[in-house]
């Protein structure tokens, strides 16, 4: 049932709506203050907003570009008086989605609320379905929408097909494995064998053991011959984790198999032949390994016919909100619960964190917080590192913009994060950034984020917008 917020300060109106709302089958909440209307909003999932626009403690605009900023997706229903028909328009130019001039009939409020969240629920489906429509089959396990994952994706298709040896690079949990399993299941090998090789833990002659296979007594306790990891992976893949921690004289016999493509059990005198394709990857930066004389340099170029190279989750922010959908869904399959919400407050906590250990740890930080979390995850749920991480840059849009402009947003996202983690006290968010409080309070005027009660009434600034 869709929970509707109603933002006005008269508690009759507020009544009236609630009611309405209610007989209609929408859960209501009920806010008289701006202040107290955006912490909602910043508390609980809510799915729309009837928003007054003449409200005790902020200009009703400026509450409604704030709105559209924090929260784009909650449409915005604006209730207003006969005579203010400028500030409405204002207001879609804002983008509120309908205003509804006081006194409204009941049943107008009902379809203008009942119309803007079915629209809401168009734009989510279309999203969804353009998402599904996009991702080639073998491939939807991989989730991304960014542009870098787009080119993955593309390189993933090119590659599969052939049998080029591939190198992943990538930070650790950047989805190095999904991929190379992806590129088995692509390729025309994707009924044989996918076989996985983590060199790390072993010693050089172990690990050669496992890769080539070893005749009977060619070693104390080579009881039997053994099949080696090539020959398990014929007429498949053999994929490398880790490639950078093969020792060198391995290395050495690897390459011999890429070249030849053909390879010496331990202990054997006769050669054999496998038909395996290599996908190798590394965390590690193999340039330089090879630049230290750790890694064999022909061996690198053999392996890096085709890279892809995996973008941090950081550098591809615009997935959060998808990948945060995708695997609570995920896990809560997994653990038999229902699938959660996940309020405004925590996402964009989600959304600012640098996430050093990638989509494994935004895995990891929400089987957690289902865990922790009732049907709800809220900023408790979330471990400490991920809740204190400060607001990044706004990110150039791709129309461009002035550097003055990109600035001026970015110190409009730090003022109001300051204060929204102050709760409203100047004096603590200007703690919290490290400034002295009169500073805070001129750029706060600067930007016309200061609540109206404040301003010397002498001179009343016009609300600037406060777009973010
Ligand atoms: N794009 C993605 N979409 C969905 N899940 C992902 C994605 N990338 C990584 N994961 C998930 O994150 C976890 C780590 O992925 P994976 O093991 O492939 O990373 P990795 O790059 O091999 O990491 P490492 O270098 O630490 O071995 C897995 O559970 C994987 O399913
Ligand atoms: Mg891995």
């Amino acid at each position: 049932m869709p929970t509707v917020l109603i933002l006005d300060d008269e508690p009759v109106i507020r009544d009236v709506l609630g009611s309405v709302l209610a007989k209609a089958g929408f859960v209501t909440r009920e806010a008289a203050t701006a202040a107290e209307g955006l912490e909602r909003l910043a508390k609980e999932p809510i799915d729309l907003l009837l928003l007054d626009l003449m409200l005790p403690d902020r200009p009703g605009l400026e509450v409604l570009s704030e709105v559209k900023a924090r929260h784009p997706e909650v449409p915005v229903v604006v209730v207003t008086a006969y005579s203010s028909v400028e500030s409405a328009i204002s207001a879609m130019r804002e983008g509120a989605f309908h205003y509804l001039p006081k006194p409204f009939r009941n049943e107008e409020v009902v379809h203008v609320v009942k119309q803007a969240l079915e629209k809401k629920r168009l734009v989510a489906e279309n999203r969804a379905l353009k998402a599904r429509l996009n991702a080639p089959p073998g491939l939807k396990e991989i989730i991304g929408r960014s542009p870098s994952m787009e080119r993955v994706f593309e390189t993933i298709r090119q590659a599969a097909a052939s049998r080029s040896t591939i190198l992943i690079t990538g930070e650790s949990g950047t989805g190095k494995e999904l991929v190379a399993k992806a590129l088995h299941r692509l390729s025309p090998r994707a009924s044989g064998p996918f076989v996985t090789v983590h060199s790390g833990a072993l010693p050089p002659d172990l690990l050669e053991s496992n890769l080539f296979g070893h005749v009977r007594g060619s070693f104390t306790g080579a009881v039997a011959d053994k099949k080696g990891l090539f020959k398990a992976a014929d007429q498949g893949t053999i994929f490398f984790d880790e490639i950078g921690t093969v020792p060198l004289e391995t290395q050495a016999k690897l390459l011999r198999v890429l070249q030849e493509r053909e390879f010496l059990p331990v202990g054997a005198v006769e050669p054999q032949h496998a038909d395996v394709r290599v996908i190798a990857a590394t965390n590690a930066d193999l340039v330089k390994l090879v630049a230290d004389g750790r890694f064999r340099e022909d061996l690198f170029y053999r392996l890096c016919v085709i890279t892809i190279p995996l973008p941090p989750l950081r550098e591809r922010r615009e997935d959060v909100p998808l990948l945060v959908e995708t695997l609570l869904a995920r896990a809560a399959a997994e653990n038999g619960k229902a699938v959660p919400s996940v309020t405004p407050a925590t996402m964009k906590a989600l959304l600012d964190h640098d996430w050093p250990g990638n989509v494994r740890e935004l895995e990891n930080v929400l089987e957690r917080a289902l865990v922790l979390g009732h049907g709800v995850i809220d900023l408790d749920q979330l471990p400490d590192t991920v809740r204190r991480s400060v607001p990044r840059a706004a990110s150039l849009p791709a129309e461009g913009l002035s550097f003055k402009d990109a600035v001026a947003a970015y110190e409009r996202a730090l003022l109001s994060a300051a204060l929204q983690r102050a709760s409203g006290v100047q004096k603590r968010a200007a703690e919290l950034l490290g400034l002295k409080p009169t500073t805070l309070n001129e750029m706060l005027k600067r930007h016309g984020m200061l609540p109206r009660d404040v301003r010397e009434p002498a001179e009343p600034e016009p609300a600037a917008p406060s777009r973010v």
